[in-house]
């Protein structure tokens, strides 16, 4: 959500920066900004549109100093003058969060003078520093970042400082040092390529980077210190290796996010963990597990197979609604939060608020060093790698995997050994999944239906929901994803010869059940197809399906991280088909740090 990077001390700062930018453009891209430091004077170029439309003009500057931006649109609509960096009085400053309290802002440094030149609530960062600066960049900086409220990441240049600034408050950034040169990024695999040393800025730090050298304080500026360790192996940039889409690619490296979170899983002594805790307390009273889009429908799985296997309740919620409920969370509750990116805005405060009432939580996530980490009282690794594309693939799976890993350590036993060699299993069983559907003709079928609508039971229908959700984001096709007792309470009224129900059946005791909502489906006019496990779906149904597609079969539990697979490729198959970009769907982007 917005990419920002800064560097200085390098030999052309534009360079640095365009490359940088296409790095972090999975963060937003609505519109790319550059502006670097030359001789004193800022030169700032912007434009809408994604980071390549900036080539030309980024070709034409140097410097050795410089920020940039890739932007996801909040406040202003997508536009040249709404794109960052945003320059006024002697400073440009780049921005990736929300300043809630901008309108205030904007309204008292109008009656001062100041005139604005953008619709977005981050021009009034510009405008602070400008009015505060009286020879002293620093008091400058803290008197500005004293009155903004919301959340911000933050890079600064003023034309009197060969250097940049960086500031972080709820929104990541991280600074790095290659040789003379220093940076800093909303991630880390934009620094992977550039930094030897990494340092993860903590909420409330500034970063002052200046020939060579980088120093800390916070905002009341008292100095502080940060260790710098090297840029972590998870950390390095994906590249697509002949793939035409890293959708595509990271579906295919589905089978090792799965094998690596298992070893993750063990080399971390996870099991340890979670059972030390669960020691402490007694055992658990409750599970509650939070997460956003995808991360939710692998919480629900979860929560589905906890209740199974443990016999405790065991509830998922999206993050976003969890946050402004009452006492969802307790003493004795574990609360599990679930994030690819650990950056999601609504994940994190959850996490914060379960953690705050009492509850134990525990982190699943790809990505090591993000703020999820910094708040959970344990986590455990998801190991997908980094994942490129904005809709999210391999993770889902790992995330399925390292879930199944904390269920079975807290029924302990020989279920935690016997889960493990199912997971072993999984591989291969995925690796058939990937290579052996008929997804050309699902897709067809898919493109040409006004709405597609995925419908399961039981396990399946989280499945349902994130197959529903892959296909909306990266084709626009419509639909939902509904438990299929349900679609007769209303849905129903949408079918029609246009449309296209995909029914999920992995678990043979619900199939007969799911097989009837189908043909209420046919008694209205409307066309139905099947993904199932094999062996678990009647054959009649299959005989009159538009299309079917068998995937291995194994443990309910881990069902989904195989039966969600060809319905990953029949998304992709289809925006394909469409001519859509399944990479950077229209008005998405990957780590939604804004509320
Ligand atoms: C969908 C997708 C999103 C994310 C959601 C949470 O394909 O990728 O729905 O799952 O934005 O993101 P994380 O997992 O980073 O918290």
């Amino acid at each position: 959500m917005c990419g920002i990077i800064g560097c200085t001390g390098v030999k052309c700062a534009s360079e640095i920066l365009y490359k940088g930018l296409e790095d972090l453009e999975y963060r937003g891209y609505d519109s790319a900004g550059i502006a670097v430091l030359e001789g004193g004077r800022i030169t700032a170029v912007k434009k809408k549109g994604r980071v390549y439309a900036l080539k030309r003009a980024a070709e034409q500057l140097c410097g050795t100093s410089g920020i940039g931006h890739t932007r996801w649109a909040t406040h202003g609509r997508p536009s040249d003058e709404n794109a960052h960096p945003h320059t006024y009085g002697g400073f440009s400053v780049v921005h990736n969060g929300i300043i809630e309290n901008y309108a205030e802002l904007k309204e008292e440094l109008i009656a001062e003078g100041h005139t604005f030149s953008s619709q977005t609530d981050s021009e009034v960062v510009v405008h602070l520093l400008s009015k505060y600066y009286r020879g002293d960049l620093k008091e400058a900086v803290l008197a500005a970042v004293r009155r903004l409220k919301g959340a911000f990441a933050l890079c600064i240049l003023c034309s009197r400082y060969e250097g940049f600034v960086a500031v972080k408050y709820r929104n990541p950034i991280i600074v790095g040092a290659g040789g003379e040169a220093l940076y800093a990024a909303s991630d880390m695999p934009a620094l992977a390529g550039l930094a030897e040393s990494v340092a993860v800025l903590r909420d409330g730090q500034i970063a002052f980077a200046s020939d060579g050298k980088i120093s800390f304080c916070n905002f009341s500026g008292e100095p502080e210190s940060l260790t710098f360790s090297p840029v972590p192996a998870a950390a390095r940039g994906a590249r697509l290796c002949g793939f035409p889409h890293y959708m595509i690619k990271e579906i295919n490296e589905i089978p090792a996010a799965v094998k690596n979170t298992v070893h993750a899983f063990t080399d971390d002594k996870c099991f340890s963990v979670i059972s030390r805790a669960a020691k402490k307390r007694g055992g658990f009273k409750d599970i509650l597990l939070c997460g956003c889009g995808t991360a939710y429908h692998s919480a629900l799985a979860a929560a589905y197979f906890a209740e199974d296997i443990l016999g405790v309740p065991a509830r998922a919620e999206t993050a976003g609604e969890f946050r402004y409920r009452k006492s969802a969370a307790g003493a004795g509750t574990l609360f599990v939060a679930v994030s690819q990116s650990g950056e999601t805005a609504d994940t994190v405060e959850a996490a914060r608020a379960a953690k705050e009432a009492g509850a134990f939580v525990l982190a699943v996530t790809n990505v090591p060093y993000s703020a999820l980490t910094g708040i959970a009282d344990a986590v455990v690794p998801v190991r997908a790698g980094t994942e490129v594309c904005v809709a999210a693939t391999k993770s889902y799976c790992g995330q399925v995997a390292a879930l199944a890993l904390v269920i079975a350590s807290l029924k302990g036993g020989s279920v935690y050994p016997r889960m493990i060699e199912e997971l072993k299993d999984i591989e291969s069983k995925c690796a058939a999944a990937i290579s052996d559907c008929g997804v050309e003709a699902a897709a067809r079928a898919c493109a040409s239906s006004s709405g597609v609508y995925f419908i399961g039971r039981g396990i399946d229908y989280p499945v349902a929901l994130e197959g529903s959700l892959k296909l909306k984001e990266v084709s626009y096709v419509p639909g939902e994803g509904y438990p299929a007792g349900e679609l007769k309470h209303g849905t129903i009224a949408l079918i029609d010869g246009g449309t296209l129900t995909v029914a999920m059946i992995t678990d043979r005791k619900l199939g007969e059940k799911t097989a009837s909502a189908v043909e209420q489906i046919y008694s209205r006019g409307g066309r139905a197809a099947v993904v199932c496990a094999s062996g678990c779906a009647p054959k009649t149904l299959l005989e009159r399906a538009e299309f079917f597609i068998e995937v291995p079969s194994c443990k309910s539990c881990l069902s989904p991280i195989v039966s969600v697979i060809p319905l990953q490729l029949i998304a992709y198959r289809t925006a394909v088909i469409l001519g859509r970009d399944p990479d950077k769907p229209r008005n998405l982007a990957k780590s939604v740090t804004v509320e």
